[in-house]
């Protein structure tokens, strides 16, 4: 009897690839202040808070910014990224990510969404996921950010599963060790090179399976 549970899914990177959005939006922000952002850079953003985002961003262009002004361009990006995600449509579901949530279901299993975005309300609805997940916990609802365990924790309090029963899927180093910091399993999401602490690494959910869901 396996005693996976849950499976919390990070959104960002998992089941929607919103990365391209967040890289348009610092970008451009970025250039208003006159320097680039790389793709490089942009990889060290993942999973990252928006207030924390700025914060790296400002230290690569070398620029001081009082708290208030950061407020402003970190609101100024937001608008540009909110624009963006409200045109996503159901075809920016990862592959097999809306599948293997479903399978779970089906299993029994509970499932929760865990991200440090504020956005993931936007996000779910318009690529047509709301029902997907028993718990919705994102940046709304906590504030420490990853590797803190607190939006894992969280999920697994709502859905009323034990930190220990639970699966945590994630494509940031930061949010494979808060699920590793909350005494959870972690599925990485990406590249063995950089996921190592993980449990399991997969390249998508399109290579997950409730076999080795109950492997681990
Ligand atoms: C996810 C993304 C980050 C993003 C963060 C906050 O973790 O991977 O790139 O900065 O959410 O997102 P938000 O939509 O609240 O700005
Ligand atoms: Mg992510």
């Amino acid at each position: 009897m396996s005693i996976i549970k849950a499976c919390i899914f990070d959104l960002d990177g998992v089941i929607v690839d919103t990365a391209v959005y967040h890289y348009k939006a610092w970008k451009r922000l970025a250039n208003e202040m006159g320097f680039d952002l790389t793709v490089e850079q942009n990889e060290k953003l993942k999973g990252v808070s928006r207030t924390r985002s700025l914060e790296l961003i400002l230290q690569w262009g070398g620029i001081t910014k009082t708290p208030e002004e950061q407020e402003v361009l970190a609101a100024k990006k937001n608008d540009w990224y909110v624009d963006m995600i409200s045109h996503m449509t159901p075809d920016e579901i990862l592959p097999g990510a809306k599948e293997f949530v479903i399978a779970c279901r089906v299993a029994g299993l509970k499932t929760a969404l865990g991200s440090a975005s504020k956005n993931s309300g936007t996000i779910l609805e318009k690529v047509g996921i709301v029902g997907l997940f028993d718990a919705v916990i994102d940046g709304n609802k906590v504030s420490k950010p990853k590797p803190d365990p607190e939006v894992f924790l969280a999920a697994a309090a709502e859905l009323n599963i034990a930190p220990g029963n639970c699966v945590v899927f994630e494509d940031a180093i930061a949010g494979v060790e808060a699920a590793k910091n909350g005494g959870m399993k972690a599925v990485g999401i990406g590249s063995p090179d950089v996921l190592g602490e993980a449990d399991l690494v997969v390249s998508g959910l399109n290579d997950m399976s409730l076999a080795k869901l109950y492997m681990l």
